[in-house]
């Protein structure tokens, strides 16, 4: 089945897209496929092939931002809002494309083995009573019942409906395919030809730009009297990027491996169809793609513990990805200090998450559409209340 492309309208914009991850990959989709809007993406890297291809596909609303203490206030919502989305975006994607992308609404248990850890469920727990969130505690002999690979002695879990994942490759390489095929949309692996000649900024052929490209957004280049400048130039909020650098590896499925996607303080067990995603390190101001021997090994040893099986299960694959974060830990989505530029990055441990909402906001804006409530609460000049 493929999803009927639909036709631009004469006065439709022609958008251009600086980066081929999944949040310039899902806005391209999202203009070009969903809403019929002539959109060209730009990346002079392989598509869809830095942090989007490292991530693991969490979609963990609970887990990784109702509790992040010091983010942004609303980052939770956010993240609640675009957990709604994803399984119309992974059908639609899913149907353009013809791939299947791995989608799992949920659920994810996380998972304590000595106080601390139980400590720390408890207090995901009370947020997510906060928020009015579906969870459930249960006890280990319960915990084993759903997940048998979990280790004997656990102590408590914490089982998160609202946390799922997807593949992350396969979403991506399914958004490339479908816009591929879609007749309104084109892929250049080049630099966009950004340019400012005293006009503001342009990219030819063009009406608005969308600068989508991670962590290096800052650093998009801009041509300008004969000589190239970085886009933090024209807006001084893009420096508000940052990287976090994550080292993670995967291993092969067996009969003893989980199933079910599991969390345990910074460590999470992302079983996928063919493979089991071990992550992830958090490390601010690192920005290395190179996966650092003793970094893999400490993670698939916290990951043994979890399950003892992973000790022994074939290694597949070592990264490391770098995630774009800013000061609270929550996207920059808007219009830009320049006429005709919007940003949409930033995105820290929820790109992945955030896509299909992120995609949405920044069509309804470059549409000139109603917008969802939250989306000026991650405005690029929002002020921050730093994470402590
Ligand atoms: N969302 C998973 C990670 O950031 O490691």
């Amino acid at each position: 089945m493929s999803l009927a492309h639909r036709p631009p309208a004469a006065s439709a914009p022609r958008v251009a897209i600086l980066g081929a991850g999944i949040i310039g990959l899902a806005a391209a989709f999202e203009l070009a496929v969903r809403r019929g809007v002539p959109v060209t993406v730009y990346d002079p890297a392989p598509f869809g092939r830095g942090a989007s291809w490292a991530a693991a596909g969490m979609l963990a609303p609970a887990f990784e931002a109702a509790a992040e203490t010091g983010a942004h206030p609303h980052l939770f919502e956010l993240c609640h809002h675009g957990a709604e989305l994803w399984p119309a975006f992974a059908a639609d994607v899913g149907a353009a494309s013809g791939t299947p992308l791995g989608f799992s609404a949920g659920p994810s248990l996380a998972l304590a083995f000595d106080r601390d850890q139980t400590a720390a469920l408890h207090h995901l727990a009370r947020a997510l009573d906060e928020r009015g969130i579906a969870h459930e505690e249960l006890r280990p002999g319960a915990a084993h019942e759903l997940e048998p690979a979990i280790a004997p002695d656990l102590v408590a879990a914490l089982h998160l409906p609202t946390d799922g994942q997807v593949d992350n490759r396969a979403v991506v390489s399914a958004l490339i395919a479908a816009l591929r095929a879609c007749p309104h949309a084109a892929l250049v692996n080049e630099a966009a030809p950004l340019a400012d000649e005293g006009n503001g900024l342009t990219v030819p052929g063009h009406d608005l730009i969308l600068a989508a490209a991670g962590w290096k957004t800052a650093a998009i280049e801009v041509r300008q009297d004969g000589e190239l400048y970085s886009l933090v130039n024209w807006d001084t909020s893009l420096d508000e990027i940052d990287c976090y650098g994550g080292q993670m590896l995967s291993v092969g499925v067996g009969p003893d491996m989980p199933a079910m996607t599991l969390r345990c303080g910074g460590i999470y067990v992302a079983p996928k169809a063919e493979r089991v995603i071990i992550g992830a390190t958090m490390e601010p101001g690192i920005a290395t793609e190179a996966p650092e021997p003793d970094k893999i090994a400490a993670l698939r040893a916290d990951a043994a513990r979890l399950c003892p099986a992973i000790a022994d299960a074939p290694e597949l694959e070592t990264w490391a990805g770098i995630r774009p974060g800013t000061p609270d830990r929550a996207p920059l989505i808007g219009a830009t200090a320049a006429p005709g530029l919007y940003v949409a990055a930033g995105h820290y441990r929820n790109g992945i998450l955030l896509a299909p909402i992120t995609a949405h906001i920044i069509a309804d804006l470059i549409l000139g559409q109603p917008v969802h409530a939250l989306a000026g609460e991650f405005s690029p000049h929002r002020s921050y209340s730093p994470v402590a």
